[in-house]
Order: structure tokens, then sequence, then C-alpha cells
């Protein structure tokens, strides 16, 4: 959650009574460590619906490509870790941590299964909006038109206080395009 937080340049204080909406969660902790600390968070990822056994193998396996590649590469990315097994065992944690909120949680709407730019809550309104390494990170999969319709799904889903997207930066270093 610390991580989030810096990420966004968010406060507890920002979030405390809010509303928040989550997407491109995937395996972060954030929405149960908030959910915990008493902050209102649905989180929503295309991956949501699977089972909490199916998602944690599906972590456990992702993680390994990702460490692997980090460990080839000598760069420990956006973690910021004194080395890449510490980043390592601090991302397992919290994978762990979200399928057992996962598994408790799922079925009373704390998560959502879709993907932008498709929200369903065009119902609901959010007071922050997040939405973390998803825009922006992968050109090759995701073009201009994507990203305006994203954003104007996102942006919709806002009720005017704070919303962040990060990062602005493609995964091989380049500034995006987009
Ligand atoms: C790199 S992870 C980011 C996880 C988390 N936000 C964080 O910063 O630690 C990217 C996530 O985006 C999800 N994703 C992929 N396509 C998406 C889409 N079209 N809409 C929303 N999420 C998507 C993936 O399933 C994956 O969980």
């Amino acid at each position: 959650m610390s991580e989030y937080l810096q990420f966004f340049n968010l406060s507890m204080g920002d979030l405390r009574d809010r509303s928040v909406l989550d997407v491109a969660v995937g395996p972060s902790s954030f929405t149960a460590e908030a959910c915990r600390a008493g902050i209102d968070v649905v989180a929503v990822d295309p991956l949501y619906g699977k089972s909490a056994e199916a998602l944690a193998a599906h972590v456990k396996l992702d993680y390994g490509h990702m460490f692997d590649r980090m460990r080839a590469t000598e760069n420990s990315g956006r973690f910021r870790f004194k080395s890449i097994d510490e980043a390592e065992r601090n991302r397992r944690a919290a994978a762990r941590r979200f399928v057992t909120d996962y598994e408790s949680h799922y079925a009373q709407g704390r998560y959502f299964g879709a993907g932008l730019p498709q929200l369903p809550f065009l119902d609901r309104n959010f007071d922050v909006v997040l939405c973390a390494h998803l825009l922006y990170l992968y050109p090759a999969n995701h073009d201009y038109s994507f990203h305006f319709e994203a954003c104007r799904k996102l942006i919709c889903g806002w009720r005017g206080k704070k919303y962040g997207f990060t990062p602005c930066v493609v995964l091989m270093g380049d500034r995006s395009r987009n």
C-alpha cells in the first residue's frame, strides 16, 4: 500500500472517507490493505472472476517470468528494494494478501472482472480513480484510440476530487508516444 501511495503521491488522509476505483489492479494488495484501513475500494481487472487458486497459479507463473527477466537484465524496475530477491519476496507476500482477500471478498463485489476501455460502473461515481502500470506501458498492445477511450472512461467515473494514472514511460524505457 505504501508503494501505491507513493506512485500517486497520495496520503491516507486523501483516501479516508472516499470511494476509490482502482483499475488494472492484478495481484496488488492495495485493495485488501486499504479496505482494512476503512477505505471503500472497488478493484477491477480482466483476470477477476477466476478462482482464487487459478489466480494464485497465474501470479506464481507471471512473477517467475518477471523476476527471471529482471535478474537477467539486473534491472529492479520500479521496485524500490535493495535487491531483486527482496523485491520478489515483497511482491509474492503482497500477492498472497491479495489472494486471501479476493477469496473472501470477491462475492461481495470488492473485485470486479472487466477491462478497459469498458468499465461497468456507469451508475456509480468514485471520488478517486486510480490506474497504475497499464496505460502507456504496452504500446505494442494499446494504441492511441485505446488510450483515448480508456482515459475517457476513467474520467467518467470521477466525481471531481482526484485521479491518477501511472506511468507515462513505456516498458522499454522510451517516453510514451500516446
Ligand atoms: C503490471 S499489472 C499492474 C498491477 C497493479 N496496478 C500495480 O501497479 O502493481 C497490469 C494489470 O493490468 C491488467 N490489464 C490488462 N489489460 C487490461 C485492460 N484492458 N483493462 C484493465 N486492466 C488490464 C492485467 O491483468 C494486470 O493485472
